[in-house]
């Protein structure tokens, strides 16, 4: 029999990274087929544990190549479809709109295409699942949280991006009955994730003393989830969830960025044997984001009642863990701001 033959897309930046892990070490039966460009935002060096195992292929190509992803999708004839390619952050987003509709919006429109294309009508066992952002329903105020039934308000071109490519995967879903599953999560936080997000930033700079940026005043809230428990709830909606259904992710836990940042601080003080409060002296209060989102939480209950999933870590140990993970992987912080990581594809991919 045919192994299921699963395409990550996106699976060398941070959240892919850890789905890819997850899916070739516990789905032994399907081969994962990780389709990713390598932007500045993706790193083999993320999947190093991995490259070798029988059931992995690692595969280089831009999803904005309409030819190209056709062509992939007739030559491994995909089951399933992880959606996770994308550019995500929103400060990039403010300087390169276009840069965003082109990954974000046509890159999807592709993958649905040749989707569609090889599964011919014949959608039975068949997925394309798409990794969206709390981001896509705007901002809230001092109340409330963001269920499944909000309406989209995007702000940044990067929530604009992601928004519009959830209607183009609705769109299919309507119009042309590919069974396609959507699921919104709120901001990840845990290894491998590049330092130009708050959190790893924050704690690289932290390391070398230089200024922490805080936009504004630091009262913008987001709500926290570790990496692994996203990967986790993306193993259970794509094998559990319902075609054409919505899920939210959350960690049902806010954070004030301000209160997140002193307590980085506090944390990296204790662990870098620094005085109490050195490392406050950092904090820089600077501009703000343009179109700054003031507050994002996430109601993850839907998930929770239909499929059983809730965050398994708390964020006190979570945000520990980080810290840890980024003083003991100095290198791989150093190669990835040194840009020396993108040295590896060649080294290891492109020999003979
Ligand atoms: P990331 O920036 O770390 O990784 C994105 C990956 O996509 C990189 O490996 C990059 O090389 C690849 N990529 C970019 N453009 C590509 C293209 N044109 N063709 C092929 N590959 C391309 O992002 P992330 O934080 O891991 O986010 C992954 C997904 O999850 C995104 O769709 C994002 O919108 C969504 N998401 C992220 C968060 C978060 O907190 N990071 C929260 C909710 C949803
Ligand atoms: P970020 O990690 O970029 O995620 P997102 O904007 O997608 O939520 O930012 C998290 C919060 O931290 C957001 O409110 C912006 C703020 N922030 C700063 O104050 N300074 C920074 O240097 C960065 C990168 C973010």
């Amino acid at each position: 029999m045919r192994m299921k033959t699963i395409i990550i897309t996106g699976g060398a930046g941070f959240i892919g990274s850890h789905v890819a892990r997850l899916f070739v070490n516990k789905y032994r039966e399907y081969k994962i087929v990780n389709l990713d460009k390598l932007t500045y935002a993706g790193n083999l060096a993320n999947l190093k544990d991995i490259e070798n195992s029988p059931n992995y292929e690692f595969v280089k190509g831009d999803i904005v190549d309409s030819n190209f992803i056709q062509k992939l999708f007739e030559d491994k004839q995909f089951d399933g479809v992880i959606h996770l390619a994308a550019e995500s952050h929103v400060d990039r987003s403010i300087s390169q709109p276009a840069e965003f509709v082109f990954t974000n919006v046509i890159g999807t429109v592709n993958l649905l295409n040749a989707a569609k294309h090889i599964w011919k009508d014949n959608y039975s066992g068949k997925i394309f699942y798409h990794i969206s952002t709390d981001e896509v329903y705007g901002s809230l105020g001092e109340e409330g949280m963001f269920t499944e039934e909000n309406r989209y308000e995007p702000h940044s071109p990067y929530s604009a991006s992601k928004a519009s490519s959830d209607h183009f995967v609705r769109a299919f879903n309507d119009t042309f009955g590919v069974p396609a599953i959507i699921s919104n999560c709120s901001n990840n936080y845990g290894s491998y994730q590049f330092p130009e997000k708050l959190i790893p930033l924050f704690i690289n700079n932290i390391r070398h003393k230089k200024p922490l940026p805080v936009y504004g005043t630091g009262e913008n809230v987001r709500d926290w989830l570790w990496v692994a428990d996203h990967a986790r709830a993306i193993d259970l909606i794509f094998h559990k969830g319902k075609i054409g259904e919505t899920y939210n992710i959350g960690g049902f836990n806010q954070w004030k960025n301000i209160d997140l940042i002193r307590l980085m601080c506090k944390i990296l003080d204790k662990k870098l044997n620094r005085s109490e409060g050195e490392s406050e002296q950092l904090i820089t209060f600077v501009k703000d984001r343009s179109g700054h989102d003031l507050r994002y939480a996430v109601d993850a209950s839907k998930i929770k009642r239909e499929l059983g999933w809730e965050p398994s870590l708390k964020f006190e140990e979570g945000i520990e863990k980080t810290i840890d993970w980024y003083l003991t992987n100095e290198d791989w912080l150093n190669n990835v701001t040194s840009g020396d990581y993108q040295k590896y594809y060649e080294e290891q991919y492109t020999k003979n």
